[in-house]
């Protein structure tokens, strides 16, 4: 048997009559840079996160990007955030001219420390974002006490937590902004790029939404210098059918990771995904924490059983952040679970056979 790691196809399948009508609409509509479709979609996904305002852009890191500069960050800032993360969210920072300060991450979850994020904090410190790794989000109580103290702006990165709970809200309605990416195999995924922020704040949308369109307030009349990072209209289409699944597809995750966390407990050597009292998890990432990684892959993919790693160096000992200065036992949780983690395949399509081979393969790897 093959179990892929993510299965758009399977996904496709099973809409692709809705997604055919939508995509003729845009076609004889000619909306293909922002518009009609655009809009629908910013209006059902503001609504799905509780917050007054989406804005549609063109992906994930133009909306870390788009919010950095709606809060005016630039040369000589610095923005705190973790370094087990997609390159993207430090990226953004560094494009805005600012450094990217990182802080260490909780044990259990895997985001962000609360208690470590004070000591970063310095009087250059503009903003912090925390990122909800894996549709797990962080601990936001703590760490939007900490921001309000010393008048930091929030942005959580939500790129991987469409739908996201903390104790009953959305990913992306607690900080002053939240981030998402539309990247095809996200819970929510474009078929191509696309990528919105969300806010209660009419300002900030507005700041963004000129940002993404050359800093235009209408048409030739350039009040600030923007960028194109337009959502196009075929993706805000495919967005706004697929938001309609999101919540089965979520549950279908959380099933799968139940059954994952049940027919694996107990088993010595691994360590499962831990799910916070105050989180709904939405399993973007089924990752399991396991010391004899490499040959674990192997011994799974000789199976045909595909497993991924989220990330396999922290950012701060990439090469693109070598010049930040930190070194090796700079984030010792992070750089642990760097070497441990593997991720199990998770999609909502992912049958019970399935599930029971993955099982299968890793028991017989940790029980030889
Ligand atoms: C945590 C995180 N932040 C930012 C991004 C960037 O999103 P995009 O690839 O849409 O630019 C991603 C997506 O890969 C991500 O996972």
């Amino acid at each position: 048997m093959k179990v892929p790691f993510l299965d758009l196809k399977a996904q496709y399948e099973t809409i692709k009559d809705e997604i055919a009508t939508v995509i003729q609409k845009v076609l004889e509509s000619t909306a293909f840079a922002g518009g009609p479709f655009v809009k629908a979609f910013e209006d059902d996904f503001a609504r799905f996160c509780g917050c007054t305002h989406a804005v549609g852009v063109g992906n994930g890191t133009d909306a870390l990007w788009a919010a950095l500069i709606a809060f005016g960050v630039g040369p000589g800032d610095e923005v705190i955030t973790v370094p087990n993360t997609f390159i993207a969210t430090a990226e953004a920072i560094s494009f805005c001219g600012a450094k990217p300060v990182f802080v260490d991450i909780e044990q259990k979850t895997y985001n962000m420390d609360p208690d470590l994020l004070e000591h970063a904090i310095t009087p250059r410190t503009k903003a912090v974002i925390p990122v909800h790794l894996f549709g797990h989000m962080a601990d936001m109580d703590p760490i939007m006490r900490i921001a309000k103290k010393h008048n930091l702006f929030v942005i959580e990165d939500a790129s991987q937590a469409h739908g996201a709970e903390y104790r009953g809200r959305k990913a992306g309605s607690i900080g002053d902004i939240g981030c998402f990416s539309f990247y095809p195999g996200k819970n929510l995924g474009a078929y191509g790029e696309a990528g919105a922020v969300v806010t209660n704040d009419q300002a900030l949308a507005d700041k963004v939404r000129m940002f993404r369109d050359h800093g235009q307030s209408k048409k030739y009349y350039h009040d600030m210098i923007g960028w194109n990072a337009r959502m196009d209209g075929i993706q805000g289409a495919v967005l706004g059918v697929k938001l309609k699944f999101l919540p089965a597809w979520t549950e279908a995750r959380r099933k799968h990771a139940k059954q994952y966390d049940q027919l694996l407990e107990g088993l010595p050597g691994i360590v499962l995904p831990h799910e916070a009292g105050y989180a709904q998890h939405v399993y973007h990432i089924y990752a399991i924490r396991n010391s004899r990684r490499d040959e674990f892959m192997t011994a799974l993919g000789d199976k045909g059983i595909a497993t991924g790693i989220h990330y396999p160096v922290p950012l701060h000992l990439t090469g693109a952040y070598r010049h930040l200065g930190y070194k090796e036992g700079s984030f010792p949780v992070s750089e642990r679970i760097a070497r441990e983690l593997v991720s199990l395949p998770m999609f909502p399509e992912l049958n019970q056979a399935q599930i029971e081979y993955v099982v299968a393969g890793i028991k017989e790897f940790m029980c030889n």
